[in-house]
């Protein structure tokens, strides 16, 4: 058994899936305390990028994945005000419920069609989540296509992300048909403690 490997050991062998829901499940109570560990830095880096880009802090932000809120923390901590949260794990959710900076927060899986409409969110987030064995690549066209005209999404991509052209690929494929513009890509620390990088982009909806 895995017994003596950590979580963060653990965490880039998942399969999709009710694996994964499991895993989040389980890591809830400890995932603050083992990513601080590690340097965590991909939370503020983002939040940094989307308020170095937004024009109303105060606007409907929705942060995909939202965990146990790390996210969330740091967007709170940028200055956004009304900030909508989603993740697969209702006991990541309940943590994420305990750090008070979310108006709303709802279990659902990427892999499902998003349960909002079209346009509800001028700015929505994927902080650590669309990597293998966690949000589909096919994530980042869905949420293109329920941004209105100049939304924003800010979402990041860790090594395992970036070497996958499945999820590159869908972000050229937003910007090869012009559907998207790059404002803002930075590849730096995502968990310096384990030599894990990651970069932040932000697209806006064209
Ligand atoms: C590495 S954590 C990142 C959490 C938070 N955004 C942060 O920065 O700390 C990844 C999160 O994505 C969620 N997740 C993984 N696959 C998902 C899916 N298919 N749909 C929704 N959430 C998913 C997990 O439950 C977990 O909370």
């Amino acid at each position: 058994m895995d017994s003596d490997r950590t979580f963060l050991d653990r965490v880039y062998d998942l399969e999709p899936g009710e694996q994964t829901r499991g895993f989040y499940d389980d890591w809830s109570r400890s995932y603050d305390d083992e990513v601080a560990r590690q340097g965590y830095a991909t939370p503020a880096r983002a939040a940094a990028a989307l308020a170095g880009q937004a024009r109303d802090k105060s606007a409907p932000l929705l942060d995909l994945g939202c965990g146990t809120g790390l996210s969330g923390q740091a967007f709170h901590a940028a200055g956004f005000t009304t900030i909508d949260g989603t993740d697969l794990s209702a006991e990541m959710l309940a943590q994420a419920r305990a750090k008070g900076v979310y108006r709303q927060l709802t279990q659902t899986d990427l892999d499902d069609p998003l349960p909002f409409a079209a346009g509800a969110y001028p700015m929505i987030a994927a902080v650590g989540v669309l990597t293998p064995g966690h949000a589909p690549a096919a994530t980042v066209a869905a949420v293109m296509a329920r941004l209105p005209r100049g939304g924003l999404f800010v979402f990041s991509l860790n090594d395992h992300g970036l070497a996958s052209a499945d999820y590159t690929g869908r972000i050229n494929d937003q910007l090869d048909c012009c559907a998207a513009q790059l404002l803002f890509r930075e590849h730096g620390a995502h968990l310096p403690g384990i030599g894990m990088e990651s970069t932040v982009f932000v697209l806006k909806k064209a």
